[in-house]
């Protein structure tokens, strides 16, 4: 334990002293929780198409070659910094499961395709379509329970209630669990690049106890009384020996946290990012339903949810005129590619009439390109347009607090009058 905290003191030290230095690879990893490195990912690019850290790691804001990489089956999905020893249990033995590492998230073809199958039924267009009427229905209860409060977090009353409902009918997961899922969202947000202090490990290990054990009860559940949903589909595809228990109940951690963190922050970047622009912000009042769709692009380009994700170089290549060694990991900038001005003219405004917001990465791109794309799309437009149509002199009322995440970009505390 001694050695893994000096190691990690010692990593943590060096990061530090190449981001004073100013290293801008060094300064965007080091980031603190929660603050917004726009600032930083534009020097990214200011050093160039691709740029190289002092350790190795290669980081690019360029919207070409951020797609590039993630298209391109050189680079392969690379599990996150959790170190083996955040992964065994707390009091017990065996190994724990991450939701990423262990799912299809982290898994390369032919086996990620394999793997993706089995819960892409889920998300077809068909599936989608099913799922509006029921999407409508939560977003309009929520609403009703803002009615009549004079100041409430737009986040936990509101952002987070929606799609954290959905998913859980969705997965067949009990809603009244709802509040153990909002903080384990949080949790997983604030160590999901890797733990890098003692007590970052103790937490995630924590973390990944609680959650693999609730994971692990759910689908002995759903073994023994299946139903039709997405946990007892994947619950027979294990069975048949599709699946590993091991990636089953990764996966379904994957879809509850990626089902509604995310997709929250849709909501709540969207306000603030109206707030920010009084022009557009009574251009929306003017057609909530008709521009709905438009503002949901256009807040995933100016505020990526998931700032970037990161690749492993398969085989040696060359990339940017650097040849890289395999091994290498580069970190695709989503959300720096989202402001990248060879694509987005003035890239750092939301701006309801621009011609291409759809072009953004914040999905990422290629096969591991987000499952739950239409889904988070469906719910984010659904309910701005039916905020706004049912509030239009919402405001916000106070200091909006982010999620303190490097990785994940939203407000987890929003305050606003309706
Ligand atoms: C605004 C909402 C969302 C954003 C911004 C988002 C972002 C992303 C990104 C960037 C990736 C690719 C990661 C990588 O390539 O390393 C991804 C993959 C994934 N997302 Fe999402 N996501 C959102 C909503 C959802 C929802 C609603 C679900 C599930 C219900 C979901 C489940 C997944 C899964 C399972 C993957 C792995 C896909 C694969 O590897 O094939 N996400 N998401």
């Amino acid at each position: 334990m001694i050695r893994e905290a000096v190691r990690l003191y010692k990593g943590k030290a060096r990061l530090v002293r190449s981001a004073v230095r100013g290293d801008p690879v060094s300064r965007v990893l080091n980031l603190p929780r929660g603050q917004a490195g726009y600032d930083r990912y534009e020097d990214v690019r200011a050093a160039g198409d691709l740029v190289r850290g002092p350790s190795g790691l290669y980081m690019t804001a360029s919207h070409a070659l951020c797609g590039k990489v993630l298209r391109s089956p050189e680079f392969g999905a690379v599990p996150t910094t959790v170190s083996k020893r955040t992964l065994r249990p707390v009091g017990g033995s065996g190994r724990l499961v991450h939701p990423l590492d262990d799912s299809f998230a982290s898994v390369d073809p032919p086996e990620h395709g394999r793997l993706r199958k089995i819960v892409a039924p889920a998300f077809t267009p068909q599936a989608m379509r099913a799922q509006e009427e029921f999407v409508t229905g939560v977003v309009e209860e929520e609403l009703d329970r803002l009615a009549g409060a004079s100041t409430a977090d737009l986040i936990g009353e509101f952002a987070v209630r929606v799609p954290s409902r959905v998913i859980c009918e969705m997965l067949g997961m009990p809603v009244a669990d709802h509040e153990l899922f909002v903080r384990w969202g949080i949790e997983f947000g604030a160590i999901v690049d890797g733990a890098r202090t003692p007590g970052e490990v103790r937490r995630t290990r924590k973390l990944l106890t609680e959650m693999a054990s609730y994971f692990s009860d759910l689908c002995d559940r759903r073994a023994a009384d299946p139903g039709e949903d997405l946990v007892s589909r994947m619950v027979r595809a294990t069975e048949a020996g599709e699946m590993t228990r091991e990636g089953l109940v990764a996966t379904c951690e994957a879809l509850l946290i990626g089902g509604f963190v995310t997709t929250a922050n849709i909501i709540g970047n969207a306000v603030v990012g109206l707030f920010d622009e009084p022009e557009q912000h009574q251009r929306f009042l003017a057609d909530p339903a008709g521009l709905a769709a438009t503002l949901v692009e256009e807040t995933l380009r100016l505020d990526a949810p998931a700032q970037y994700s990161v690749r492993i170089v398969r085989t040696p290549t060359t990339l940017a005129g650097q040849d890289l060694a395999a091994g290498s990991p580069i970190v695709t900038l989503l959300a720096g590619a989202n402001r990248d001005p060879e694509v987005f003219a003035d890239p750092h405004r939301l701006d309801l009439g621009r011609h291409n917001p759809h072009d953004h990465l914040s999905f990422a791109a290629g096969i591991h390109y987000c499952i739950g794309a239409s889904l988070a799309r469906l719910e984010g437009r659904i309910a701005l347009a039916a905020l706004f149509a049912r509030y239009p002199d919402l405001r916000i009322a106070g200091r909006v607090r982010y999620c303190p995440s490097r990785v994940i970009r939203g407000p987890q505390y929003l305050p606003v009058r309706t």
